[in-house]
């Protein structure tokens, strides 16, 4: 028998949406691991195969595959894109990268059909729904995983450690925001930007990086926002969003945190997708900012709409290696990379009988397990019914978790009675 070094392993994979996301990350992961599979003393040598891809039209797949570049793949497309996909191959797991209210039909349906499933952030938008996800992946013996590439950005790894060695000492505040070109929610965006917010979008983001590296307990989320530009004044579909966020740790000191995001930002703005960062500990100040810890580079007809004037090469860069070989890589591929070599180590890391142990040993990693993931959501949960009320005409709601009413509970000025959002607690007493 082969021993685990030597072997040589096989993943089927299924992708439900063609998007953005897709071509920025999933298709360079694809794309890479088609030249070079996965190797890890534990499993081995492991291929990873896209299989099977379902989306709405059918159109961008087409054309993916006469590109050639992604191999021989099953396409299917509504009606049913989803059930059609899952019937189709024997897949090992599924990514999903729909737009973000439209990810928790499709991720059930993984877990219900028994697949690894790994899902785009925000992994979905209420408790409810990650309680079922929860449920079905542990009944059904597999992972759910959320993407959150800023934990794997060398500037936030390097944050944390610096938290988590404690040299820098209690977070008291901070602030975040994330600023998009209104080419995301004028074009990018405009089969799905009814109804919807930057906040949950990409302040989502954030909520998960000051969770993941600070710890603590969520007690309390408001938020508030601009309307008029994407949608009517009076409307339900946000330009931009502040959200707040108070967190208490166990030495019972609190931290605030506001994060600000918007998605009509001038698409000619230098930023781009302008991103900023302060956090104030007890001893220490950390400040990012996306163009300034990094390059501004400006070519004659080409720079700020063809090209990007601030060019992130951590997250995903086009690049010659100095060895000639042409790459696409940076930490939003290296997230999915590591999904997959999660999965492997799941399923080839060692004796079959062994397989319950390597799963649970990989849910406990906590940076993207749907399970770890309550907070976030109970952020997110909290953010859409505090814009939702605000839209009907009732503005200023806070959101108290874990109260003595539920686990969400929601109050209104001048209400006497709280509205309970989810009766169950966010967390363990
Ligand atoms: N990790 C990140 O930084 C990052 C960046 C951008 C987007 N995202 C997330 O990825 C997701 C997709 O975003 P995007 O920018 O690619 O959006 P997009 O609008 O560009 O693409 C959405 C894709 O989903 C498909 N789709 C829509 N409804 C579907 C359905 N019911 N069944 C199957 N396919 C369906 C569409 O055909 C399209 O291919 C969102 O949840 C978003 O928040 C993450």
């Amino acid at each position: 028998m082969n021993t685990p070094a030597t072997q040589v392993n096989r993943l089927a994979a299924g992708m439900v949406g063609l998007g953005m996301i897709f071509d920025e990350t999933y298709r360079p992961f694809f794309e890479a691991v088609r030249r070079r599979p996965l190797y890890d003393p534990a499993f081995g040598i492991c291929h990873v195969d896209l299989a099977a891809v379902a989306s709405r039209t059918g159109r961008r797949a087409d054309a993916y595959r006469s590109a050639g570049t992604l191999g021989d793949f099953q396409s299917f497309k509504e009606p049913d894109a989803m059930g059609q996909l899952l019937k189709s191959r024997k897949l090992n797991f599924v990514c999903v990268a729909t737009p973000d209210n439209r990810h928790f039909e499709a991720a059930k349906a993984v877990l219900e059909a028994g697949k690894h499933l790994l899902v785009e952030k925000p992994s979905v938008l209420s408790l409810a729904e990650l309680d079922e996800l929860d449920r079905l992946a542990r009944q059904n013996g597999v992972l759910a995983k959320v993407v959150y590439h800023k934990l794997l950005d060398p500037d936030h790894k390097k944050l944390r450690t610096l938290v988590y060695d404690g040299q820098l000492k209690h977070v008291n505040n901070g602030y975040c925001t994330l600023l998009e070109p209104k080419l995301i929610s004028g074009e990018q965006f405009s089969e799905w930007i009814r109804g919807r917010n930057p906040g949950t979008y990409v302040a989502v983001h954030y909520i998960k990086l000051i969770d993941f590296t600070f710890g603590g307990r969520l007690v309390q989320v408001s938020c508030t926002g601009q309307r008029g530009i994407v949608g009517p004044a009076d409307g339900d579909t946000w330009d931009s969003t502040q959200l707040r966020l108070i967190y208490r740790y166990d030495s019972g000191r609190e931290a605030c945190f506001d994060i600000h995001t918007s998605w009509v930002t001038p698409n000619n703005f230098p930023g781009y997708v302008e991103q900023e960062v302060q956090f104030r500990f007890d001893n220490g100040v950390w400040n990012g900012h996306s163009r300034k810890r990094g390059v501004e580079c400006t070519i004659e007809d080409q720079t700020p709409l063809k090209t990007k004037i601030s060019i992130n090469n951590h997250y995903n860069g086009s690049f010659v290696e100095p060895w000639g070989e042409r790459s696409q890589r940076g930490y939003g591929i290296e997230v999915i990379e590591r999904f997959a070599r999660e999965v492997a180590q799941v399923e080839f890391g060692g004796p079959a009988e062994e397989r319950a142990q390597r799963l649970e040993a990989v849910r406990n990693l906590h940076y993207n397990d749907i399970s770890a993931d309550r907070q976030v959501v109970a952020a997110v949960h909290a953010m859409e019914a505090i814009l939702a009320r605000h839209a009907a005409g009732q503005p200023g709601a806070v959101v108290d978790i874990d109260a003595p009413e539920g686990g969400l509970v929601l109050r209104l000025p001048g209400v006497a009675e709280p509205e309970v959002l989810y009766s169950g607690r966010v967390n363990a007493q």
